[in-house]
């Protein structure tokens, strides 16, 4: 890890280790925080869909509760713990959406009856019944039988765009590794940190 220069890189070989054999709840599960415009904390999971210079990719419901404070442009935070390599990673940056092209190249990979769940779910409103919900969804499935499910208005990506990212390996005696990289203009500055 002293060799690193770019915590990018190295998120990414950290998380193929963390996906091998496990299901993609664990490996790509990461906690996602946001806030609103008085400053109040809200964090939930999300599933990490790729992860490159640009940023921590994740898609979901753009009214959802989450999708309405990333889409104020507003700061987020992503914490992933994989217990099974023994390593935690927290990343903070600004919120951006993915292009439509990105959203769509990625609903058109969802499995069907997914896609017709993300039409079904006002995601974060209130809801009267399961079977309200239920029904919706067998509504949709019917308005789009025999044909592809085209991506909802209200349902697209975000990404992450890191200016800080922290790395943290377990060690013996609580002696943990602790590696912070800040981006700066003139590129990522690494600092280690107590445990
Ligand atoms: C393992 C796991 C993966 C999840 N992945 C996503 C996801 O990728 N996108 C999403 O919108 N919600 C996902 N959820 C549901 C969210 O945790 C959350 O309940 C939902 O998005 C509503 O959050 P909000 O009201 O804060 O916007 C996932 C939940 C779990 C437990």
């Amino acid at each position: 890890m002293d060799a690193v220069t770019d915590p990018v890189i190295a998120f990414r070989s950290l998380w193929a280790a963390a996906r091998e054999g496990v299901p993609e709840t664990v490996g790509d599960a990461v906690a996602l925080a946001t806030s609103d415009a008085a400053g109040a904390p809200s964090v939930r999971i999300v599933l990490l869909r790729g992860c490159d210079a640009s940023g921590f990719v994740f898609f979901t419901n753009t009214e959802s509760r989450k999708g309405r404070e990333a889409l104020d442009g507003r700061r987020a935070a992503l914490c992933f713990h994989w217990p099974h390599t023994k390593v935690q990673v927290r990343v903070e940056g600004r919120v951006e959406p993915v292009t439509p092209a990105e959203a769509d190249a990625y609903f058109a990979s969802r499995a069907r009856d997914s896609q017709i769940g993300a039409w079904a779910s006002d995601q974060s409103r209130p809801l009267a019944s399961r079977f309200a919900l239920l029904r919706k969804f067998v509504d949709f499935r019917r308005r789009f039988s025999g044909a592809p499910v085209p991506r909802p208005p209200h349902w697209s990506g975000f990404r992450v765009a890191p200016t800080s990212v922290e790395i943290w390996f377990d060690r013996p005696h609580r002696l943990h590794d602790r590696h912070l990289f800040e981006k700066t203009d003139a590129g990522w500055r690494r600092t280690l940190l107590n445990p």
